[in-house]
C-alpha cells in the first residue's frame, strides 16, 4: 500500500506506487452544471460508434465539415493499410476553419495572441482579419511558384503568423512540415532536405515587423522577409482550392527507434474530421467559450487542438506566446482571468511546474474554468489532483487524453459529460475507437488482469496518419508488422495499429498508460529518439561511443542522461562535456541538453559488443544493476557506479516504471 505522502515527499513517487494508487482512486463526476451544456450528453453515442458500425458510423464525423463534393466512400481499404477516409470528396481545411465562419462570426475573435512580455498588449485577430491575413500570404505563396502538392518547411515560435502561415498553405493544398520551435535551426534544415527539398528560398517573419533581431545575417536572393513581400499582396483574395480528401495537409517530424525521424503525413478529410468532432466532443468547444490550449504549435498537440480542430469549430482561442511561469508563476491564472477563458489544455510537465513554483497562486485569481484537459504523457494522482482541486477549483471537469503524433487525435479520453473521472487514468476509448491490448505472442490481454502489454487500436478512424513521408515500409513495419498476419489483406480486421506504448486496462474499461515501447524519451512531452541524441554526441571529434539513457524527473517527467567514452589518447575534461551539451543543443535542441554528461572510461558491453543501456539507466535511476556478471567487463560497472553515485550505494529498491525498465531491451 502506498502511503500517504506529504508534499515534499510526492515527486519521488515510483510507477509502482502510482499503480497502487491508481487502484484505489476514487471516481470523480462532472457537475450537473457542466453536463447540462455539454455538446456531447447522450451515453448511446458508444452505441452509435460501436465496431458493428465501423466505418459509417464516422459519416457523422465528416458532416461537421463544408465539403466541394461529397465523397462517395467513407472507407477505402484497397490499399491497406494505407487508408483512404472519405475517398472522392473535395475539401479545403482553410476553407472550413475560416471562410464558412464569416458570415456568422466574421466579427468574433478567432485568435487572442498574448505576448510573452507582460507589458505588450493583446492581439486580437477576428475570423474576418484571419481569413484577410491567410488570404495575402496564400496570394504571396502563389507568387513565389507555390502550388498544390508542394512543401514548405516551417520553424517559428508561438506567433500568430505560423497558424496564418499554415492556413495559406492549406488553402493552396502546400504541405506544411513546422519544426518544433524547441529543436535548433539545424534540425529544421534536416527535416527540409528529408522531404527531398533544398532550402531554395527562406522567408522571413519579423517579430517586430522591420526590425531585424537575429545574429545571422540574411543571404541576398535566397532569404525575404514576409513583410515586404506582402506589401504588393494586401487586399488579395484567393478561392481555397478544392482539393481531394486524401490530399496530404501536413507532415509532423517524430522520433523513432532509428536515428532518422519519420514524417507522419496526415490527409485533409480523415484528419480534419477527427480533430473537429473530438474538439467539439470532448474538449467541449461551442463558439462562445474561449479556449485555451497552452501547449507549442509546432507539436501534434498544437496543430488539431489549438489550430484545426478549434478553428473548425469556430472557437476562440488564446495564443500565448511565452513559457507558463514567465515572469512568475501566476502568469497563466492572470491571463485566464484577463479574458474570460473557460476551457484550459495543457500537458503534465506544466501542471508540475506551475503546482512546484506556485502551489497556491491560483486561488488569487478569479477565472473559472468548466473543462481541463491533460496531454503528452502520464500524470501522477497527485498531480492530478492539484489540477482539480487548485486549477479547477473543484468546478471543473478533467480529461486525460491519450494519443500520439500518429494518430492525429484523442484515441482514450473520458467523455467529460458521460463518464466519471479517475486520477492517474486516461479513461475509455474515445468514440469510435476501439483498443485491444496484446502479449509479445498476439494473445489479448483482458481486462482487469492487472497485466500490461502492447496497446493497439483494432480498427482505423479518420485521424490516423496516412504514412510514412516518402517510406511506406517503414510505415508498415513499424506500425502493423508486429501483429498483422496476413500481409495481403485488404480488410481492416487484419490491421491492427501498434501504437506505441505499453498499457494496461482495469476491470472499468479504463486504460492507464505506462510509457513508450521503443526507443523513445518522453522530455516534457517532448519524444527524442535516443539514436539521434547519440549521434548528436558522436558530432564531438573526441567522443568514440556514446549512450543515452532517461532517468527520472520532477518536473519534465524524463530527461536524458549521457555517457560518452572518450577517443584513445583524449584526456576527459570539463570542455568535452560542454562540447557534448552544447552538440546535442545544437544538432536536435535545447529540449536534448542532458541533465548530466559523464566521461567513462568504456561502456559495459555483452560479449559481443553492444553497449548495455539497461545498466546505464539502472545507474542514473539510482536502482541496482542486477547481474552484471556475463558482461565483457563487469569491472567498469562499478567504475561508472561510483562515479555517477558516489561510494556509497545510494539504491533505492522501488521499481522502475516501465518504459525505464524495458529501456534498452532492444538492442
Ligand atoms: C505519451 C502527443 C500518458 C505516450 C499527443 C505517447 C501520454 C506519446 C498521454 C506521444 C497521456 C501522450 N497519458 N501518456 N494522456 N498523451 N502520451 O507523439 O507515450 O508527442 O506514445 O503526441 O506521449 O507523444 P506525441
Amino acid at each position: 500500500m502506498a502511503k500517504p505522502m506529504k508534499t515534499t515527499e510526492q515527486t519521488e513517487v515510483s510507477e509502482a506506487q502510482i499503480a497502487v494508487h491508481w487502484k484505489e482512486e476514487a471516481y470523480y463526476q462532472p457537475s450537473e452544471q457542466f453536463k447540462a451544456q455539454a455538446n456531447l450528453q447522450d451515453p448511446r453515442i458508444f452505441d452509435r460508434f460501436g465496431l458493428d458500425k465501423f466505418p459509417d458510423c464516422f459519416r457523422e464525423y465528416a458532416d461537421m465539415l463544408t465539403w466541394f463534393e461529397p465523397y462517395h466512400t467513407v472507407l477505402d481499404t484497397s490499399d491497406a493499410p494505407f487508408w483512404k477516409w472519405f475517398a472522392g470528396g473535395k475539401i479545403n481545411a482553410s476553407h472550413n476553419c475560416v471562410d464558412r465562419h464569416l458570415a456568422k462570426y466574421g466579427n468574433k475573435a478567432a485568435f487572442i495572441f498574448v505576448p510573452e512580455p507582460e507589458a505588450e498588449r493583446d492581439m486580437v485577430i477576428t475570423y474576418q482579419e484571419l481569413y484577410d491575413r491567410v488570404n495575402e500570404l496564400a496570394a504571396m505563396l502563389r507568387g513565389l511558384g507555390l502550388k498544390a502538392g508542394d512543401r514548405v518547411t516551417f520553424h517559428m515560435p508561438m506567433v500568430p503568423e505560423l497558424p496564418v502561415t499554415m492556413l495559406a498553405c492549406a488553402r493552396l493544398g502546400v504541405i506544411h512540415s513546422q519544426v518544433f520551435g524547441g529543436f535548433s535551426g539545424q534540425a529544421a534544415v534536416r527535416a527540409a532536405n528529408e522531404l527531398g527539398q533544398d532550402v531554395d528560398k527562406v522567408l522571413v517573419w519579423q517579430r517586430y515587423a522591420g526590425k531585424y533581431s537575429a545574429k545571422t545575417p540574411m543571404v541576398s536572393g535566397r532569404d525575404f522577409f514576409v513583410n515586404d513581400l506582402l506589401k504588393e499582396h494586401k487586399g488579395k483574395q484567393l478561392e481555397p482550392v478544392a482539393l481531394p480528401s486524401e490530399a496530404p495537409l501536413f507532415l509532423m517530424y517524430s522520433s523513432g527507434t532509428t536515428g532518422k525521424p519519420k514524417g507522419a503525413q496526415h490527409g485533409i478529410g480523415g484528419y480534419l474530421a477527427y480533430v473537429t468532432a473530438t474538439s467539439k466532443w470532448i474538449l467541449d468547444i461551442h463558439p462562445e467559450d474561449t479556449y485555451w490550449c497552452m501547449a507549442d504549435i509546432g507539436w501534434i498537440t498544437g496543430h488539431s487542438y489549438i489550430v484545426y480542430g478549434p478553428l473548425a469549430n469556430a472557437a476562440t482561442s488564446v495564443l500565448y506566446e511565452g513559457v507558463p511561469t514567465f515572469p512568475d508563476a501566476g502568469r497563466p491564472w492572470r491571463i485566464a482571468e484577463r479574458l474570460g477563458v473557460n476551457i484550459f489544455h495543457t500537458a503534465p510537465t506544466a501542471i508540475r511546474m506551475l503546482r512546484k513554483l506556485g502551489p497556491q497562486e491560483p486561488r488569487k485569481y478569479k477565472y473559472h474554468f468548466k473543462s481541463m484537459t491533460t496531454v503528452g504523457e502520464p500524470i501522477e494522482p497527485e498531480a492530478w489532483r492539484w489540477y482539480y482541486d487548485e486549477v479547477g477549483k473543484r468546478e471543473a471537469v478533467i480529461t486525460d487524453t491519450w494519443w500520439m503524433t500518429e494518430t492525429g487525435g484523442f484515441l482514450a479520453t473520458t467523455v467529460p459529460a458521460i463518464h466519471a473521472m479517475k486520477p492517474g487514468s486516461c479513461g475509455p476509448a474515445a468514440p469510435g475507437i476501439h483498443p485491444v491490448i496484446y502479449d509479445e505472442t498476439g494473445a489479448e490481454v483482458p481486462k482487469g488482469s492487472g497485466k500490461a502489454g502492447n496497446i493497439c487500436i483494432r480498427n482505423p478512424w479518420p485521424g490516423i496518419m496516412q504514412t510514412i513521408w516518402g517510406d511506406r515500409d517503414r510505415y508498415v513495419k513499424t506500425y502493423f508488422s508486429k501483429y498483422n498476419q496476413n500481409p495481403r489483406s485488404k480488410d481492416w480486421r487484419d490491421w491492427p495499429f501498434l501504437c506505441g506504448d505499453g498499457a494496461l486496462q482495469a476491470a472499468d474499461g479504463y486504460y492507464r498508460i505506462l510509457g513508450r515501447i521503443d526507443d523513445v524519451i518522453n522530455v516534457a512531452g517532448h519524444r527524442l529518439g535516443t539514436k539521434e541524441i547519440e549521434s548528436a554526441c558522436l558530432t564531438v571529434p573526441e567522443v568514440a561511443e556514446a549512450a543515452v539513457v532517461p532517468v527520472q524527473d520532477e518536473v519534465k517527467g524524463r530527461v536524458p542522461e549521457v555517457y560518452v567514452a572518450l577517443k584513445p589518447g583524449v584526456a576527459p575534461s570539463q570542455a568535452v562535456i560542454d562540447r557534448v551539451i552544447k552538440a546535442n543543443e545544437e544538432v536536435i535542441g535545447k529540449i536534448a541538453r542532458p541533465k548530466h554528461v559523464y566521461i567513462v572510461p568504456d561502456m559495459p558491453k555483452t560479449r559481443s559488443g553492444k553497449i548495455m543501456r539497461r545498466v546505464l539507466a539502472a545507474i542514473s535511476n539510482r536502482r541496482d544493476v542486477g547481474d552484471v556478471t556475463t558482461l565483457a567487463n563487469p569491472d567498469v560497472v562499478e567504475q561508472i557506479r561510483i562515479m555517477v553515485q558516489g561510494k556509497d550505494t545510494q539504491t533505492t529498491q522501488d521499481a522502475l516504471p516501465e518504459d525505464i525498465a524495458k529501456f534498452g531491451q532492444v538492442e
